[in-house]
């Protein structure tokens, strides 16, 4: 398995360049199931989980083509025909987003088998609003060894459109269901939707496919059922989550950062939280310029559902949060079990208490360099973050975790100033 080796103490300096979303790309690459002609997706990040997608995607019998050189972002997706309409588990268990597949095969197909996916390092990941949305829109689900069956209602391939209201804001929800609804037979209203530029995103694509769609990006959105949709090509915004982390670390680092190719109006909640820590950021179009000297103030956080201060930044926040003077409250509302690095920060010297979805942190304090495992994706990033700022040379194990969803983190930081490199396995195993 691959480590990171930091070196702490450097202030990152010069532009660093934000990535196509992951989580946006996740579910635009499921809407190429929903027609047989090509989809063309850019801007697509070079992540495990993306490469993931597309070994679900070509199993179920889909022509999928990653570019190389100077169109390696670029992604052809060809659902001509999908042979094998189901999403085994062993591809679900490495991502639970796997399950964004089940809306749009039923849509497709008129059956879908999808492997449950089971909890994972940040909680329980349930996915039974997904299936009540479905079943309201007429699908039959049934539950047999591991695999939820769905079926189109009997006598037809189609879902109907139904009224929709989530009982909790559920983001892939969301998605999964309003690409179910793009090809049902009918109006779909969707209320208390979740609001992420994700979702946004997806939405457009399904626009350019022929879809009939109103409303994405709040929290009711209204479906006009079409019959079939065509191809479309389609540019993939920037990562907010790796935009966030980015602007983390030249703060906890004490530099002077240029974050280039990020969309600011998707960070309105940590730019918030940063100029309340005393952090300086210069907001341009495209780009956010961070600076700090270092001497940031505590501040309090709670997560919330988009536009509200997002857990996939919370673990980030809590590494500059120990570099704070003051006492940091760092509330995760959405998932039950996100605080996997603090022990791991603990062990660098942060002084860190944990109260159930509450974390208070003192700072500031010294952190110093140790062996630290990564758990899950952004508290791994939270790890880098924090041996960026730490004495001596931190070594992080498992940094497939971070793969997943940051490309090529450690080349990126590298070229501001960063001393990190990877450590590959002899053996060759991830
Ligand atoms: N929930 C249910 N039932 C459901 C679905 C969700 O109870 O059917 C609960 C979850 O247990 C959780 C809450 O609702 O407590 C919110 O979960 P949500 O469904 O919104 O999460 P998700 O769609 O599975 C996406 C991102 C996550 C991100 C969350 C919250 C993708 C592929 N994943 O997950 O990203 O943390 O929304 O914003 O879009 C990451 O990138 O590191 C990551 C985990």
């Amino acid at each position: 398995m691959d480590k990171f080796v930091v070196r702490g103490g450097n202030p990152l300096l010069g532009t660093i360049k934000v990535s196509g979303a992951k989580n946006s790309a996740l579910p635009c690459m499921a809407a190429a199931i929903l027609t047989a002609d090509e989809v063309i997706l850019e801007n697509i990040p070079q992540v495990r989980d993306i490469e993931t997608e597309r070994k679900l995607l070509s199993s179920m019998g889909a022509e999928v083509e990653l570019g190389y050189g100077r169109a390696q972002h670029r992604t052809s997706i060809k659902c001509a025909v999908l042979s094998d309409p189901v999403a085994k588990y062993e591809i679900v268990k490495t991502m639970r987003a796997s399950s964004l597949v089940l809306g749009p095969l039923i849509a497709r197909t008129g059956i879908a088998r999808v492997a449950m996916p089971g909890g994972c390092a940040i909680g329980g990941r349930p996915i039974d609003l997904h299936i009540k949305g479905l079943e309201q829109m007429g699908a039959k689900i049934t539950q047999e060894h591991g695999y939820l069956e769905a079926r189109a209602p009997e006598n037809t391939t189609r879902l109907r459109g139904a009224h929709l209201v989530f009982d909790k804001i559920t983001v892939t929800g969301t998605e999964d269901l309003l690409m179910a609804a793009v090809l049902a037979d009918g109006e779909s209203l969707m209320e208390n939707c979740a609001r992420e530029p994700e979702v946004t995103d997806l939405a457009a694509l399904l626009i350019a496919m022929g879809a009939k769609i109103e409303g994405a990006g709040t929290s009711t959105i209204k479906v006009q059922g079409v019959t079939s949709l065509h191809g479309a090509r389609y540019r993939i915004n920037p990562d907010r989550i790796e935009a966030g982390t980015f602007l983390l670390a030249g703060a906890i680092s004490g530099g002077d950062l240029n974050v280039d190719s990020c969309d600011p109006t998707h960070l309105g909640a940590l730019l918030a939280k940063l100029q309340e820590c005393g952090v300086r950021c210069d907001v341009g179009k495209e780009s956010i310029r961070v600076r700090s000297e270092g001497n940031i103030k505590a501040a309090d956080i709670s997560t919330e559902e988009y536009p509200g201060f997002p857990t996939d930044m919370q673990a980030q926040y809590m590494a500059l949060a120990t570099q704070a003077e003051g006492t940091s409250i760092i509330t995760e509302n959405i998932f039950e079990n996100r605080f996997m690095h603090v022990q791991e920060l603990i062990r660098m010297g942060a002084n860190i208490r944990v109260d159930g979805r509450t974390a208070t942190v003192r700072g500031k304090t010294p952190l110093q360099s140790a062996a630290v495992m990564c758990s899950d994706l952004r508290a791994s990033a939270s790890l880098v973050l924090a041996a960026l700022v730490a004495d001596g040379e931190t070594i992080l194990d498992r940094v497939y975790h971070i793969d997943r969803g940051y490309e090529r983190i450690e080349e990126k930081l590298r070229g501001v100033g960063a001393q990190i490199r990877r450590l590959g396995d002899v053996f060759g195993k991830k």
